[in-house]
Parts: C-alpha cells; sequence; structure tokens
C-alpha cells in the first residue's frame, strides 16, 4: 500500500480546513481512494472538525495526523498535548519534523521518547529523517534512524513510518534525484527493518511522478502542495497510477 500525507503545519484556521477538506473529499472516488491510506494532518486546533467532516461528508477512509505530541499519557505540562488525548480521533502523529528539530530544540533522545509513548498509546508515528545540506554525509541520517528506534521491539519498529525528508529540500522547490532518495530510503529499511518509508521534501503535482516509479518509495510527505486541494489530488492520482 502507498501512502499520501499531507502536513498543513501552522495554516488553516476552521474554516478554511474544512473548505480543504470539502475540496479534496469531493475530489476523490473510493476508486482513486483504494489501496492508498490518505492521511491529513491538520493542525491542532482543527483537528475535531476535520475528524467530523472526513466521517460525515465521504465513506472514503481518510486518516487523521497530528503533526506533534507529548510523551506523558496526561499530566501538569501546560500547552502539550498528549498521544492518549489524540488517539480519540488520530491514527497517526508527525514526529521529529526537522522545524521541531530546528525551532523547538526538539532532540534525538525526546524523539524517541515520543515515539514509544506514542506506539504505546495506539498512534502510528510518521517519523522524519534528513541531512541538513545537499551532499552532506549520510552518517546523519543513520544516526537520526537509530536513535528513533532505540529500545524498540521488531513488532514496534514495524508500525512506524519514516518520511526521509533532506532539509534543504523542504519548502525551497528543490530536491534530490529520485534515484539518490530511493537509494537512502533503501538503506534506512536495511538500517531500521522499517517497513515503510516515504519521501518528502517539495512535492508537488509536477515532480511526484520521477518518485513514484521508484521500488522502495513507499509515498509521499508532503507539505506546501498539501494545501492546494488540485495538487494534492493530482499527487494523489500520480501515485494511485504508480
Ligand atoms: P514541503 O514540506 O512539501 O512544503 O517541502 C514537506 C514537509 O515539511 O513535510
Amino acid at each position: 500500500m502507498k501512502y499520501v500525507i499531507g502536513n498543513w503545519k501552522m495554516y488553516c484556521n476552521v474554516s478554511q480546513a474544512r473548505q480543504l477538506v470539502a475540496e479534496i473529499t469531493t475530489g476523490l472516488t473510493s476508486q482513486s481512494a483504494k489501496d492508498l491510506e490518505i492521511v491529513l494532518c491538520p493542525p491542532f486546533t482543527a483537528l475535531y472538525v476535520v475528524y467530523q467532516d472526513i466521517q460525515s461528508l465521504t465513506s472514503l477512509k481518510i486518516k487523521l495526523g497530528a503533526q506533534n505530541c507529548y510523551f506523558m499519557p496526561f499530566g501538569a505540562y501546560t500547552g502539550e498535548i498528549s498521544p492518549s488525548q489524540l488517539k480519540d480521533f488520530c491514527q497517526y502523529v508527525i514526529l521529529g519534523h526537522s522545524e521541531r528539530r530546528r525551532y523547538f530544540a526538539e532532540d534525538d533522545k525526546l524523539i524517541n521518547k515520543k515515539i514509544k509513548s506514542a506506539i504505546k498509546f495506539g498512534l502510528k508515528p510518521i517519523v522524519c529523517i534528513g541531512e541538513q545540506k545537499r551532499g552532506d554525509n549520510k552518517e546523519g541520517i543513520f544516526k537520526q534512524a537509530e536513535s528513533a528506534i532505540s529500545g524498540l521491539q521488531p513488532g514496534q519498529i514495524k508500525k512506524i513510518i519514516f518520511a526521509y525528508e533532506p532539509v534543504w529540500a523542504i519548502g525551497t522547490g528543490k530536491q534530490p534525484e529520485p534515484a539518490y532518495a530511493n537509494k537512502i530510503i533503501k538503506e534506512i529499511k536495511n538500517v531500521t527493518k522499517a517497513k515503510v518509508v516515504l519521501y518528502g521534501g517539495s512535492v508537488d503535482g509536477e515532480n511526484v511522478g520521477g518518485f513514484v516509479k521508484q521500488p522502495d518509495i513507499d509515498g509521499f510527505l508532503v507539505g506546501g502542495a498539501s494545501l492546494s486541494a488540485k495538487e494534492f489530488l493530482k499527487i494523489i492520482n500520480q501515485v494511485k497510477e504508480g
């Protein structure tokens, strides 16, 4: 099965989120969504309405993800949200996104704790790893991957979805060669024994085709282009066609 995951980041208020969901679901048929795992990751403030809308607007099995969580199940942690709270309506949670690492000083150790907690509460973590600059040594990517799975059993590792996201490719319009991304993704699978590894970084309806053809890329984590229903649907259709 292939994945198309939309990371809306800190965009959309409630009405904009509802509008985007309506446009996406109108453009999808049960045929176009068949054998695909489509996951929307709105901001926290829109999770609940999006949850309600995807339940009522469509019979399509669109899934929901959060963009972050804390590792404690509950407690006096002002401003944080726990995996057990997300579990009410989410199946997935993005963890270790490069923007969390960069702007909120999240390190490998904290991300590993969050991954463990998400799995414990039945969420599937979408774990982002990637090098800072084009041409950087690959070791950093594998260090992040190994740290992510530290202390996990093989059965738990299979619940993780890794997203190979070169930091220099995020929101920049730049991308690695699809064959290079495939090579890194294959190595991530070898190192971690994870089953699903996605590519992310400036994916849009035009350039996704080259990545779709690669044998080891299991789908895409899409940022900017997921905020346009037209672009997001284009990506879905190309992944579907294979
Ligand atoms: P982008 O973002 O598609 O806008 O490059 C991807 C991501 O941050 O997950």
